[in-house]
């Protein structure tokens, strides 16, 4: 066995000989030619096998290598422009190979499968190369989103998982026992981190959360990841500002750092190039307005075609919205200062206007929907005392809540981003079922 490299750099290896470990991808029969495409994990090589070169035995396994059978092969080298593969540009001539299994009959062929089969073998469907690709996006994303906050002063604080109360709602709440008390999935880390901030000044949360959403949509999932960024001193306006160049970050590394995964999805990368700060703004009044405006016109929008509906003011907007609404403009759109009633109970109302609160959401070029959801966040402990009633919330699991209003209180904001909605957007996905490595829907909980 040779020193043991990845795909991935390869480059630096030309002329040497090297070893890679991994899973035969696929194969093509020249006769005394083998050609074995290798996946590692980093990428995928075309490794060739020249009769003459090696033993008959070593010919003879990898005439009969099934698919996705286990490996190590070893040889030489060579930069070759025609070379297929990820990256491509380099194969190598095999010297030696030892099968570590042979794989059984692969269920995942070249042929199209159904969704519904995919799904039901994602743990094999994750090989392949396209999965691949995403899965590496999305790491790279939350890589990005890690780094930005952390060299902006946010630091990382984990809030629980195991909750006593809801944080966005009580129809998405997924209960469960906790020694005899309901305790709930958490929906969100806010509200903790409306706490931390009061001892450490900028903050951010991170994992998973949960929402038993009864909708079936491209855009939902049952447990998804958000980052939660909050911060002391901070009103809506330096929230979005805040925002726009979070955002504009991750788009704009993730293109330079994971370029070959994106050209791999096929994905047209002219929009997300755009991403960059000032995104504009556009209040729910003026967004109402527009979505009249072309309703009354019959506007449609993609991929359907479907007709833009009207809106009563106060309504909450549904997809064909928020994809008009976003096609307005060449890149995302803050929609700000929703009517109050359709908002969580937590959000600061506009002084003189307590109809409106002061929100805020981040719409997704290219018919991607919400990516985020923000606000400022009520100060007031009587004014948050009424809104909880209103609510019909239990006072009593919101009492730590309120007491963060009487010791220091301060205007803050903060925001929460979905990574999924961001992976399918950033990778031009049409589901968000393929960004997240197991994902968890409404009828799906295997594998
Ligand atoms: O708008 P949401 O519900 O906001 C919150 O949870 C706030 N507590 C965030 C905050 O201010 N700290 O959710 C925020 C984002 C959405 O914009 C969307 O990207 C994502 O989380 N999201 C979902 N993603 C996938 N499946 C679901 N069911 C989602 N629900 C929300
Ligand atoms: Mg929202």
């Amino acid at each position: 066995m040779a020193k043991v490299v990845r795909i991935e750099k390869i480059a630096a290896h030309v002329g040497e000989e090297v070893t890679l470990r991994g899973w035969l991808y696929n194969r093509t029969d020249k006769g005394r030619l083998q050609f074995l495409q290798v996946r590692d994990g980093t990428g995928i090589m075309q490794c060739v096998v020249f009769q003459k070169e090696v033993s008959p035995e070593t010919f003879d396994a990898a005439r009969r290598l099934p698919q996705e059978s286990s490996l190590i092969v070893t040889g030489r080298v060579r930069a070759d422009a025609r070379a297929p593969g990820i990256p491509g540009g380099y194969e190598l001539g095999v010297s030696d190979l030892q099968v570590v299994q042979a794989a059984q009959e692969y269920p995942i062929g070249p042929k199209e499968h159904g969704v519904e089969f995919l799904m039901d073998n994602r743990h094999l469907w994750l090989r392949s190369s396209r999965q691949w690709a995403i899965l590496r996006v999305r790491a790279e994303i939350i890589r990005a989103i890690r780094d930005w906050l952390d060299d902006h002063g946010f630091l990382l604080v984990d809030t629980p998982i195991l909750t006593p109360s809801a944080a966005e709602g009580t129809t998405t709440l997924f209960a469960t026992d906790f020694h005899g008390e309901k305790a709930y999935l958490t929906q969100s880390g806010q509200l903790y981190n409306e706490a931390t901030i009061f001892a450490f000044g900028k903050v951010y949360c991170f994992g998973p959360t949960f929402r038993a959403e009864k909708s079936k949509t491209r855009r939902h999932l049952q447990e998804f990841w958000m980052v939660e960024p909050e911060m002391a001193f901070c009103k809506l306006e330096e929230l979005l500002e805040i925002e726009e160049e979070f955002v504009s970050y991750i788009v704009q590394t993730t293109l330079t750092r994971r370029a070959t995964e994106l050209r791999l999805l096929g994905r047209d990368t002219s929009r997300l190039e755009k991403v960059t700060p000032p995104f504009p703004r556009l209040s729910y009044d003026e967004a109402v307005e527009r979505i009249n405006a072309a309703a009354a016109v019959g506007k449609t929008v993609p991929p359907n075609d479907e007709p833009v509906p009207p809106i009563r003011w106060g309504e909450d907007f549904g997809a064909p919205h928020e994809t008009f609404l976003a096609e307005e403009f060449d890149r995302p759109v803050f929609i700000h200062h929703y009517p109050t009633e359709a908002k969580a109970f937590y959000m600061e109302p506009e002084p003189g206007r307590p109809e409106v609160c002061r929100s805020a959401d981040l719409l997704a070029p290219e018919g991607y929907g919400e990516i985020i959801g923000g606000s400022e966040r009520m100060s007031d402990p009587e004014l948050l005392q009424r809104a909880i009633e209103r609510h019909k919330l239990p006072k009593e699991a919101y009492r730590w809540y309120i007491d963060l209003r009487l010791y220091g209180s301060v205007p803050h904001s903060g925001f929460g981003l979905g990574v999924e909605r961001t992976v399918a957007w950033i990778c031009g996905l049409d589901h968000v079922r393929e960004t997240i490595p197991f994902p968890r829907m409404l009828n799906r909980l295997y594998p």
